[in-house]
């Protein structure tokens, strides 16, 4: 309901999901807006923040800044706890103040390196002859004198591996592969938990497991490299307790009184899997009283540890980033055979997580394996695409039962499984749909974003980009979950950001993976590696690429506009300097080196299955326009962060790089020398042109290139998340509506039509008649070709942040197609914001909700330019927030587009028919 007062939330600290274990002693804060309220503009606010001494401090504020403002207080210290809460002013004939918010508590971790007492121990790893480490158990009891009441108890703990960690037996957290990949060699996140509730008094004891996760696994494609970064795996941990009584903290940290035992978990790879042989488990392991033994154990096996070394470059970190967890769980949809016999799983969904076994009891030495795929072809597993990983999960069974049990240090992408050594035709402990599931695994990233309309089929393809989204981003944003790669491409997250940043909140997390971007590319010449972290070995060394290491400047760029947070770009500034100035191999024009090896358009549905780089638009005309374009957002951003003069320099380095590119590139006419989808799409959207009747003519071009190619895409990588915009911003919506519904190959609609749930690789990962495509490289979850669902939110549904953070949003709802209705709605960090239309009779209603202390410029269809090229001066109005509620005219003139026969009439399919 609209009411004149609006309720507002607890407030949030910087980027960080939950403000828990912050790593910034000064943290900013914002607050959103919780109900609809007309016209509230914040005037000021009122803070209260209560410290550690119990007094509450009192701040009264002027001015509109809701978020990221400024922590008013002095600085928390480490392991600090405050809680914080606001009220809102608006300023009228009288001061309106909404109600307190909640209180929100914000806690430091540790945040000088001296507050680390605890050392790092050797998990004493061994090696199996191919390869992998044994996953190692440690351990530690300790003794909580009696009658002490435990205050506050904290587990900072990280470790050189991946982990789980317990005490006294129930798991600390929830979180997955922790702590997750960043780049180690430089920096290492460390997480913490409230452990209180876990102690007791008398013995208890705290326990580990850890796994080679990405620090020592087998990473990159053919025989790919293992330690990477280390090959002994380490814990540092240190947990401490506070008693009532005392103001002293009882600290156990990671030492050499630990012990450590092989796990019975022998084996567990990223890409491999993992085998769990029930014989060498001790159920109690990490329970006090246990001697830890195993039924092959002699008693009290359990060995000493000594210290590790410690990366000396690599600095302990507290990110912002949501870590991984368990999302939820997805039952069975079908358990079949097939032609071969195989006992087959369906989950009904492409997805990435792990098996999870809620029951399973067989003979001693009986050996049941998981193994994963995302397709079928023939009826069996299409295990082909995951090229050398075995995504394979192993249980050998002790002849007890086996309750609840998952692979605890990988996950699989998949959709269907092959379970073999278990099956529902078992005269004992048949395979049944209730005892097996599948974990889904994900950073535990908050929803932003939602999206429907009136079709369908475009819902689905929404949905599919979403679940791509879900599937890979996990801990990192990967380029595919399921075959021997799982790394984090930067093209593919560069051309995805501003989709996954509306459907998620992506700004802890990114911003964290930047910082691993900037550090990894110093290591490399300034060439930031077009992985990250960084794992390529020397054949990719030194590979500068255009889009791909262009998210230096591009992804930052995206997080500031959806989250107006300026301290991204000026972390990350010189980083872009340093691309641009001393990584990109420039020709004595100023433009890219041309002989330089680039992936161009990537995955042009024209170049073979084998050679994706093999794209019809020029490489080097695509990595100029990518120059142009960025040189051009990096003077901008000198702007926002108040570098006067680098951005004179970059203005005018800009001005020099578009005449250059204009020159070599352009025709005096607007044609552009790659005469093809891709081509004109950067031109266009990346204002490349000279003039207005250029960009006419080239929209007209553009035109009737769909049209020959009968609406279907010709792009890759760098065209896909352009060509939409392009046609719409030309007053051709029509053909960019006609492309979006088409369903023949190559088109977005074409893996639908397949029966696709995630959004593929290539335009034709599985061929038409039901084949997988020939190309060693075909993934079917890949969020890249998703990157159109950034034009189905800021050009069908119509909302995009006009300024920063969607402090002033642009409303323009461009309607089109078969579709009679469209909505969005996004959570911004100002609130909800919302439209909705339906477009019928002759008649466009827009409904929308617009939140408080924010604007929208509305532009309705009726006013929408039909002249190329002069969106900037159509006639749009300004709202406050609200709800509200338009209305124009009309008619769908023309739909739908027809395609264009350019050849022989005779040999038209129209003509004949
Ligand atoms: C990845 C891509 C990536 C590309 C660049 C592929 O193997 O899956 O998405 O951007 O390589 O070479």
């Amino acid at each position: 309901m609209s009411s004149g007062v609006p309720t507002i939330a607890a407030p949030t600290f910087e980027q960080h999901h939950d403000g828990f274990g912050i790593g910034n002693a000064c943290p900013r804060l914002s607050w959103r807006f919780t109900s609809i309220a007309k016209d509230w503009k914040q005037s000021g606010y009122d803070l209260e923040v209560r410290r550690k001494d119990g007094k509450t401090e009192s701040y009264h504020v002027e001015g509109s800044q809701s978020v990221l403002a400024p922590w008013p207080s002095q600085p928390l210290e480490s392991r600090e706890q405050a809680s914080v809460r606001v009220r809102s002013f608006q300023d009228g004939s009288e001061v309106i103040a909404t109600e307190w918010s909640d209180w929100a508590v914000v806690e430091a971790g540790l945040l000088n390196k001296e507050d680390w007492t605890a050392e790092i121990i050797s998990a004493a790893a061994t090696a199996h002859d191919d390869g992998p480490l044994r996953p190692v158990r440690l351990r530690k009891t300790f003794t909580i004198p009696p009658k002490r009441d435990i205050q506050k108890s904290r587990l900072y703990i990280t470790c050189l591996g991946i982990y789980e960690a317990y005490i006294n037996g129930v798991r600390v957290g929830d979180h997955v592969m922790a702590p997750g990949w960043t780049s180690y060699h430089h920096r290492l996140n460390y997480q913490t938990f409230d452990v209180a509730p876990l102690l007791r008094e008398g013995e208890n004891v705290i326990s580990v497991e850890i796994a080679e996760g990405w620090y020592a696994t087998r990473l990159l494609w053919k025989e790919g490299r293992r330690y990477t970064y280390g090959k002994d795996l380490a814990l540092l941990s240190q947990l401490e307790i506070s008693f009532g009584d005392d103001d002293k903290i009882m600290t156990i940290p990671s030492d050499t009184t630990w012990k450590r035992h092989d796990s019975a978990i022998l084996r567990s790879e990223l890409y491999d899997g993992e085998v769990y042989d029930m014989r060498e488990e001790t159920e109690d392991w990490h329970s006090p009283g246990s001697t830890g033994a195993t039924q092959n154990d002699a008693v009290d096996s359990w060995t000493n540890v000594t210290f590790a070394t410690f990366p000396q470059k690599t600095q302990l970190v507290a990110s912002d980033a949501p870590p991984v967890r368990v999302i939820e769980e997805v039952a069975p949809v079908n358990i079949f055979k097939s032609p071969a016999g195989k006992t087959l799983i369906d989950f009904g969904q492409n997805l990435v997580g792990r098996v999870h076994v809620t029951s399973l009891k067989k003979p001693a030495g009986h050996k049941v394996t998981f193994q994963h795929a995302e397709v079928l072809e023939n009826g069996e597993l299409g295990i082909r695409p995951l090229r050398c990983a075995k995504a394979l999960n192993t249980v050998i069974s002790s002849g007890a039962e086996l309750k609840d049990w998952y692979p605890h240090f990988t996950f699989q992408g998949f959709r269907y499984m092959q379970v073999d050594g278990w099956s529902p035709e078992d005269e004992s402990d048949p395979l049944t749909e209730d005892k097996i599931k599948v974990q889904l695994l994900h950073t535990d990233l908050k929803r932003t974003g939602w999206f429907s309309c009136s079709n369908e089929k475009v819902n689905k393809l929404h949905n599919n980009a979403l679940w791509s989204m879900r599937g890979n981003f996990l801990s990192i944003p990967t380029d595919c979950p399921q075959r021997d790669e799982r790394l984090g491409w930067t093209g593919d997250i560069q051309v995805f950001g501003p989709s996954a940043g509306f459907l998620y909140n992506t700004t802890g997390m990114l911003g964290n993976w930047l910082e691993d971007l900037s550090v990894d590319q110093e290591d490399a010449n300034s060439i930031p590696p077009v992985i990250i972290p960084n794992v390529l070995k020397d054949d990719w060394k030194d590979t500068p690429q255009a889009a791909w290491c262009d998210v230096t400047v591009l992804l930052p760029w995206t997080l500031y506009k959806s989250s107006q947070d300026a301290e991204i770009l000026r972390r990350q500034y010189p980083s872009m300097v340093s691309w641009l100035k001393k990584g990109l191999p420039r020709g004595s024009d100023g433009l890219w080196e041309s002989n330089h090896w680039k992936l161009g358009d990537w995955l042009d549905p024209a170049a073979p299955p084998e050679a994706p780089d093999r794209c019809l638009t020029d490489a080097t005309l695509v990595a100029d326009a990518y120059l142009v374009y960025v040189t051009g957002i990096v003077s901008e951003i000198c702007t926002i962060i108040g570098l006067a003069d680098d951005h004179k320099m970059w203005a005018a380095d800009y001005a020099k790089v578009k005449e250059t590119f204009q020159r070599k590139y352009i025709t005096p006419s607007g044609l552009v020398m790659s005469d093809t989808q891709t081509a004109y799409a950067l031109a266009l959207v990346f204002s490349l042109y000279e003039n207005k009747s250029q960009v006419s003519y080239a929209a007209q071009r553009l035109a009737r290139l769909v049209k020959i190619a009968a609406f279907r895409v010709s792009c890759g990588f760098v065209g896909t998340p352009l060509i939409t915009h392009a046609l719409s911003r030309t007053a051709n919506p029509d053909l960019a509506y006609r492309m979006l519904l088409e369903e023949g190959c190559p088109s977005w609609l074409y893996p639908v039509s397949m029966g696709a749930t995630t959004m593929w690789e290539r335009w034709d990962s599985m061929l038409p008649d039901g084949t997988i495509n020939p190309g060693s490289m075909t993934s079917f979850n890949h969020y890249a070709l998703g990157s159109v669902v950034n034009w189905l939110h800021e050009v069908v549904a119509g909302i995009s942040p006009l300024e920063p953070g969607w402090k002033k949003i642009l409303v323009r709802p461009v309607p089109g197609g078969d579709l009679t209705t469209a909505e969005a709605k996004f959570e911004s960090p100002y609130g909800e914001v919302k439209s909705s239309w339906v477009a019928k009779s002759g008649v466009f209603m827009l409904s929308l909700v617009i939140p408080p202390n924010s604007t929208a410029w509305v532009v309705m269809p009726d006013k929408q330019s039909t002249d190329a090229g002069s969106v900037e001066e159509e006639k749009g109005f300004e709202i406050g927030s609200g709800k509200h509620d338009f209305m124009c005219k009309w008619e769908n003139v023309g739909w739908p587009p027809k395609a264009l026969y350019v050849g022989w009439p005779g040999l038209n399919p129209d003509s004949a028919a």
